[in-house]
């Protein structure tokens, strides 16, 4: 039986302070739970954000991670750099890096090796535009971004991920996916997997990202094929957070 798993991405927000609040308040709210729960922080939050979560069922995540080990790379993180903060997961591939950063299907395959590299589980954010979705490319989208990494890294190393759909047409638009929609997508990529591997398809979590609110958090948890979800907004405000936490 898969585990299901919430998980925050703060995005570029907050302040070291509210950082502190929310993660306090977070952990006050955690309850009795059998999900499993996280944040992505800012970089910068990470070491603070580290001794707040030690000891608690909330883990701390990276937004994104170096695409090499070390070296002349300015203004990168790398994975070992994460792994001394005990960080246990790291977003690779999210919409907002490949569309204003460039990111592309390659090097988003070499940050999840990276990541894997230091036991960090990441995180691969998949997904299409409302113009890829209107031309039919959905699928065509998803198993490129997906082929990338099983070029690179075999099917095995989703042994140790997690996939993100994330519409990016409902990313931060309030136009949430309707349930059946992620779940024809989330089947689709579970099944994607499971022409390769039966075992990893069976048991890797595939998290529903955009627009996901206290609201409707529900109904797309129920999904066969959706085992949590990748919070932005909502995310920030630890008692909606908390909400959807609770709803799965
Ligand atoms: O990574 C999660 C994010 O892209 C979704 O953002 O604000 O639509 O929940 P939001």
């Amino acid at each position: 039986m898969r585990r299901s798993l919430v998980m925050g991405n703060w995005k570029m927000n907050g302040t070291l302070a509210s950082a502190e609040l929310l993660v306090k308040g977070i952990v006050a709210g955690l309850g009795e739970n059998s999900a499993d729960i996280a944040v992505c922080v800012p970089y910068v939050h990470v070491p603070k954000i580290s001794e707040l979560v030690k000891g608690t069922a909330l883990a701390l995540g990276a937004q994104n991670v170096a695409d090499k080990p070390s070296g002349a790379f300015t203004g990168e993180i790398s994975a070992a750099m994460l792994s001394e903060f005990n960080c246990k997961y790291a977003l690779v591939g999210h919409s907002e890096r490949r569309s204003y950063y460039g990111d592309t299907n390659e090097s988003v395959a070499a940050r999840f090796c990276q990541a894997q590299e230091q036991n960090i589980i990441p995180v691969l954010c998949v997904g299409e535009t409302l113009e890829q979705r209107e031309q039919d490319q959905t699928f065509a989208v998803i198993d490129a971004q997906l082929d990338a990494v099983i070029s690179l890294a075999g099917i095995a190393a989703f042994g140790a991920a997690v996939i993100a759909y994330e519409p990016v047409w409902a990313i931060g638009t309030g136009k949430t996916a309707t349930d059946e929609q992620a779940q024809e997508v989330h089947q689709y990529i579970r099944k994607y997997i499971a022409a390769k591997d039966q075992a990893i398809a069976d048991q890797i979590q595939i998290l529903y990202g955009g627009s996901a609110k206290p609201d409707n958090a529900k109904g797309l948890f129920a999904m066969p094929d959706i085992d949590g979800g990748l919070i932005g907004g909502a995310s920030l405000d630890a008692e909606s957070f908390l909400k959807i936490y609770h709803s799965i």
